[in-house]
């Protein structure tokens, strides 16, 4: 099983509307996932009871120390992918979810002050070790705002661009919002359109990114990995 962490300081930099996007879409590809919802604003435990269908199941999980024992259930239930949302800020459930995750994605928005508040929850991801990558989402259609935000997250990360920054950026697109109203995510309310097809491919490099860390080495099992993680230098 992997286990995905969307995880931002800042809030409305789309970690649930992503959550959800890639949930489906790997579920789409045939995969068997799971969502936890570790945020108190429950954005996409309300989204689930907007559902029709109940294909997709959401757990709430706000105590840092349920996380484990409910990545260890699923698990056990076969599950292929766990997908955590987290909160805004920064607290224990989040740097718990950190700490288990086999990819962080960092979703940021191509503005200044939300590439400024990357740096926290780099900062958490670094001192846990986590592989991590940055989404950049709301990106304009047009311009090279998007392209421009790209290499400074590179820099400010000391990686290389394309290790880092997921592909493709995600447009702000009307489908996303419309989608999340209804219960649904862009694959499904529009899966002929731009947004499905952004998500469809973000999922693709998600995908490939999980496959070349299991080449690169033997996985390293987060909920078994003892590693001392020094907390205190991310405060
Ligand atoms: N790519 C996008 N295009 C248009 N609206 C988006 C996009 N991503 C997120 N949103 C909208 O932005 C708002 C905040 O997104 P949300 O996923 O709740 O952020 P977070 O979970 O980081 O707080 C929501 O109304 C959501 O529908
Ligand atoms: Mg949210």
């Amino acid at each position: 099983m992997h286990t995905l962490v969307f995880a931002t300081q800042k809030g409305g930099c789309g970690k649930s509307t992503l959550a959800a996007g890639i949930a489906l879409a790997a579920q789409h590809a045939g995969h068997l996932v799971r969502l936890i919802d570790t945020d108190p604003q429950a954005t996409l435990s309300n989204w689930q009871s907007r559902r029709l269908a109940h294909d997709v199941v959401v757990d709430s999980v706000h105590e840092a120390g349920e996380i484990e024992p409910e990545l260890r259930k699923l698990r056990r239930e076969g599950t292929d992918l766990a997908i955590i949302d987290t909160s805004a800020g920064m607290n224990a459930a989040t740097r718990t979810a950190i700490l288990c995750a086999d990819l962080c994605l960092l979703p940021t928005r191509p503005s200044i002050a939300d590439l400024e508040s990357t740096v926290t929850t780099l900062r958490v991801v670094r001192a846990a070790r986590r592989p991590f990558a940055f989404i950049l989402n709301q990106a304009s259609i047009r311009g090279e705002r998007g392209n421009l935000a790209a290499s400074a997250l590179s820099r400010e990360a000391e990686h290389e661009l394309a290790e880092i920054v997921a592909l493709p950026f995600i447009a702000s697109r009307n489908d996303h919002q419309d989608a999340l109203a209804a219960g649904l995510t862009a694959v499904e309310y529009a899966p002929d359109g731009k947004a499905a097809d952004e998500i469809r491919r973000l999922w693709e490099w998600i995908e490939a990114r999980l496959q070349s860390r299991l080449e690169q080495s033997a996985p390293t099992d987060a909920l078994n990995d003892d590693t001392d993680v020094p907390w205190d230098s991310c405060l």
